[in-house]
């Protein structure tokens, strides 16, 4: 299994094009099974998760065509998606435990083939993340939901009708499944206590170039009147605001200078307010935003998981690392997963000085960290014991890199292009 070796302590200076959002990318896919049109979506980032729900259309039955690079500077990938109007509606559990974003098919496949089979995914190493609001939601919509064999089966022999919704905690993907089922159902859906992340709003979006009527796209309370048919469309996926945020803490990390082109600043809103109450510069720019820190030593700050437009979960990691090496004591409170610390061991490991109590963790900063082999559970303890080796003195080496591999595109290569001292051991 590959590893990445890191020499620490390189300022990054230079340009780092920002990939496609991973986390609109998977949703989009799953939405071309509402049509036997073809959808075309563009700056699809090239990852494994992408990969994976590539996969899982394709044993559906859905055609896609890989057409190459967008053009036009960025290196986004295009897939053409199709699916016919005879497609298989089960999703295997090898597919879906390799993977939780398959279970965004269900809502989809239920809509326009009124059955489908998907696999329970099971918890994971940041929570049990079950999918009941998912089912209890779907059920209103008229659907019958049984689970046997570690399977949801899930059918609606009338078809799906419009309810009123109230989800009882905002959760992304059960807003998004609720979504697509609901633009094929009979009569109107609200949605209330929805998510408006921007990956849900990206889904949205794509939805109306579909043919979706929605009203209230990236408010809490999304209101579809369903239509009979959908049909294809082009559309280009939202630039990845963790990847954003990511690279940001690593200009910050490092005393560095980045350019990040390709990503809008209001999408990283709640992170940068941490980011500059930090210390940290960041200005707009046409193509993107500047990050740099050249006044001095960091300064902690306390940061409260929230949905957005709070401060995201996925940057919670990142944002520890660079709070292990700011002045002062900093509180960090993971409000969303129940077990979203197990990057905490690896960066003490590394010198940091933090305590978890319950949902909080108190992290007092230390001068300088102290490069070592590391482990990773999941995608953001990945890369935030990167961007720990990034500023580390010494080497260290990131074991179980296929994590990272699914959810940050060419990491190391945009890293070493800024001079960090970076490389990936291939075995
Ligand atoms: C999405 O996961 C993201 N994944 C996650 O990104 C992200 O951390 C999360 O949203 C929160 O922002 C994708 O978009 C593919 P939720 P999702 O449903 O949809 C509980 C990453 O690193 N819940 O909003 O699975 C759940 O356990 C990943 O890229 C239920 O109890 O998250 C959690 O505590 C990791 N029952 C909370 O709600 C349900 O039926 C929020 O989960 C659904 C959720």
């Amino acid at each position: 299994m590959d590893s990445i070796r890191i020499r620490g302590g390189q300022p990054l200076t230079g340009s780092i094009h920002i990939s496609g959002a991973k986390n609109a990318a998977l949703p989009l896919m799953a939405a071309s099974l509402l049509t036997d049109g073809e959808l075309t979506l563009s700056n699809l980032p090239h990852l494994v998760d992408v990969s994976t729900m590539a996969h899982l259309l394709a044993e559906l039955g859905v055609d896609i065509s890989m057409n190459g690079d967008a053009g036009g500077g960025h290196t986004g990938r295009v897939f053409g998606l199709k699916a016919k109007d005879t497609l298989d509606t089960t999703a295997p559990y090898d597919l879906v435990r390799k993977m939780r974003a398959s279970v965004l098919v269900l809502g989809p496949l239920l809509a326009r083939f009124g059955h489908a089979r998907v696999s329970l995914p099971g918890g994971c190493a940041i929570g049990t993340r079950p999918v009941d609001f998912h089912l209890k939601a779907l059920a209103q919509l008229g659907a019958d939901i049984e689970l046997s064999e570690g399977y949801v089966e899930a059918s609606t022999p009338k078809g799906l009708t419009g309810a009123h919704i109230v989800f009882p905690m905002v959760t992304v993907g059960g807003t998004e499944n609720l979504l697509m089922a609901a633009t094929l159902a009979e009569g109107e859906t609200v949605l209330a206590n929805a998510a408006r992340e921007p990956e849900v709003a990206d889904l949205a979006n794509c939805l109306v170039a579909m043919g979706a009527e929605i009203e209230g796209i990236g408010s809490d309370t999304l209101k579809i009147q369903g239509v009979q048919k959908l049909h294809g469309a082009d559309y280009a996926v939202v630039p990845d605001r963790i990847e954003t945020g990511s690279y940001a803490v690593a200009a910050a990390i490092t005393g560095g200078d980045l350019h990040l082109t390709g990503t809008r600043l209001e999408l990283i809103d709640a992170v940068a307010e941490i980011l500059v109450q930090a210390g940290v510069e960041i200005s707009e720019m046409d193509d993107g935003m500047r990050v740099s820190r050249a006044n001095g030593p960091l300064q902690g700050a306390d940061v409260m998981t929230e949905p957005y437009p709070g401060f995201p979960t996925d940057m919670q990691a990142q944002m520890m690392v660079l709070m292990a090496v700011a002045d002062g004591a900093s509180m960090i409170t993971e409000t969303i997963f129940e077990n979203r610390f197990m990057h905490v061991p690896e960066l003490c490991r590394m010198g940091a000085n933090i305590n978890v109590h319950g949902a909080s963790a108190i992290i007092r900063g230390v001068e300088r960290l102290s490069g070592a082999p590391v482990m990773a559970t999941d995608l953001r303890a990945s890369i935030s014991l990167i961007l720990a080796g990034l500023a580390a003195e010494g080497e260290t080496i990131l074991n179980r890199v296929y994590h990272l591999d699914r959810g940050y595109e060419r990491v190391e290569d945009k890293l070493a292009a800024c001079g960090a001292d970076i490389e990936r051991i291939r075995e």
